[in-house]
């Protein structure tokens, strides 16, 4: 019974080999394909880092004008899924509607599609990158009742994403460079990040060799955790239950103590036990953003610059080495944009959607391709007999 090894949390154990990422969390690097997240993040943009996922190149001119053709001609969902997020309450969470119309995508693309055939893997891999900001934003016009928009074929990836989210028939929307720059680089840093929960979650039903769709689906459910994706919408529901700044010294005194479940939500992280190197490259934008839109004075954007530079010093925190992470600072970004808090979980699906399919299409191609199938360390009885209830007493 004893042969295997125990390791909750999958701490010490590598489950797949993978070309994708590097990330050395001892060193806070983080590297895509070889290039640095640093790197990526100032020079590149989103769907450049998505090709470089897939395809392990950064592309020439020409390949990112193809893939940028491909994805557009990809970017239609079907009429009848419209249909699909009619059937939640009105108040539904995105997230929980996101993981019910991805998964319903693999319905649309089941029979037709032999996932065996490479042509046919890359095809659904960019239907998912194509398709996820419209999902995404149908959510968002759904809780408004406002009436879908659909991409334009002119507009950018992020210029689609913030137009089909804020643009409403009456009233033209432009979205700002501002914005649309933020909003790109925080996409760029959710890309993908080795083998996380979610990652791990799509690749172990992968293995399985379910839908693609239906993957991406479990991977959605795990990301809206709050202990995964979720951290960044709860940053600001923590940020709106400390209110004012000086309420802040009591939260750092409930995160501390052991008998308080409270935490800092935005703060450590499993692997990354120096910094963030996300969080250093999203901090900066979070303090630009803050100063050029002018929100550095209000109440909640004080609050959390206070709590970023008092938990910096604290002992505690500091023993324990935990940094804010990317989600402290994804969430403030977003906020500051003006996207709803329930949206943040589902823009950071939207983002992972590229390591999600990268990794999936990774494992399909693998040699070592098997199902996945963790073993256990039994800890209930010994056998015993069966008694009939009769005599149980
Ligand atoms: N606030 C207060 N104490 C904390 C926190 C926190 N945010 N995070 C960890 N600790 C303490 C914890 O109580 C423990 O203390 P002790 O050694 O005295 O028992 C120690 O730090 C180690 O914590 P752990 O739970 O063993 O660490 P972990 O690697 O299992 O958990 C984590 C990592 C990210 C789940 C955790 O730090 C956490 O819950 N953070 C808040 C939620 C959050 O921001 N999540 C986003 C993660 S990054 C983005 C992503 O991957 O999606």
């Amino acid at each position: 019974l004893g042969m295997f090894t125990l390791d909750p949390g999958y701490v010490n154990t590598a489950a797949c080999r993978s070309a994708i990422t590097y990330l050395d969390g001892e060193q806070g690097v983080l590297m895509h394909r070889g290039y640095p997240i640093e790197q990526l993040a100032e020079h590149s943009s989103y769907l450049e880092v998505c090709y470089l996922l897939l395809n392990g190149e950064l592309p020439t001119q020409q390949e990112m004008e193809t893939f940028k053709d491909n994805l557009n001609r990809r970017s239609l969902v079907h009429e009848h899924l419209d249909r699909f997020y009619t059937g939640y309450r009105y108040d539904a969470h995105p997230m929980s509607i996101m993981v019910g119309v991805t998964g319903a995508l693999s319905s649309y693309y089941h029979e037709a599609m032999d996932i065996q055939d490479p042509e046919d893997r890359l095809l659904t891999a960019h239907r998912v990158i194509a398709k996820m900001p419209i999902l995404a934003a149908h959510c968002y016009k759904y809780a408004m009742g406002h009436p879908f928009v659909h991409p334009r074929y002119e507009l950018t990836y992020v210029e689609n994403l913030l137009n089909m989210i804020f643009a409403v028939p009456h009233r033209p929307y432009q979205p700002s460079p501002v914005a649309i720059r933020a909003l790109d680089q925080l996409l760029i840093l959710h890309a993908d990040h080795e083998q996380n929960a979610s990652t791990s979650t799509v690749r172990l039903a992968g293995s399985a060799e379910a839908n693609p769709f239906a993957c991406i689906s479990a991977g959605i459910a795990t990301l809206w955790g709050r202990a995964h994706g979720g951290a960044n919408e709860a940053v600001i529901h923590m940020l709106n239950e400390i209110g004012d700044p000086k309420n802040i010294d009591q939260y750092i005194a409930k995160a501390k103590d052991k008998d308080d479940p409270f935490r800092l939500m935005g703060f450590g992280h499993r692997v990354y036990k120096n910094y963030d190197p996300r969080a250093k490259i999203i901090r900066k934008a979070c303090h630009d953003l803050l100063n050029e839109m002018d929100t550095v004075n209000q109440p909640m954007f004080e609050t959390a610059m206070r709590l970023e530079e008092i938990a910096l010093q604290d002992e505690y925190f500091i023993e324990r080495k935990l940094y804010p992470n990317v989600d402290f600072y994804s969430g403030i970004i977003l906020q500051a944009l003006g996207i709803p808090m329930s949206m943040f979980t589902v823009l950071f699906a939207v983002g992972r959607s590229a390591g999600w399919i990268s990794q999936w299409l990774e494992m399909m191609e693998d040699a070592d391709f098997r199902i996945g199938r963790p073993r256990q360390l039994y800890t209930g009885s010994q056998q015993r007999d069966y008694v009939p209830i009769d005599k149980r007493g």
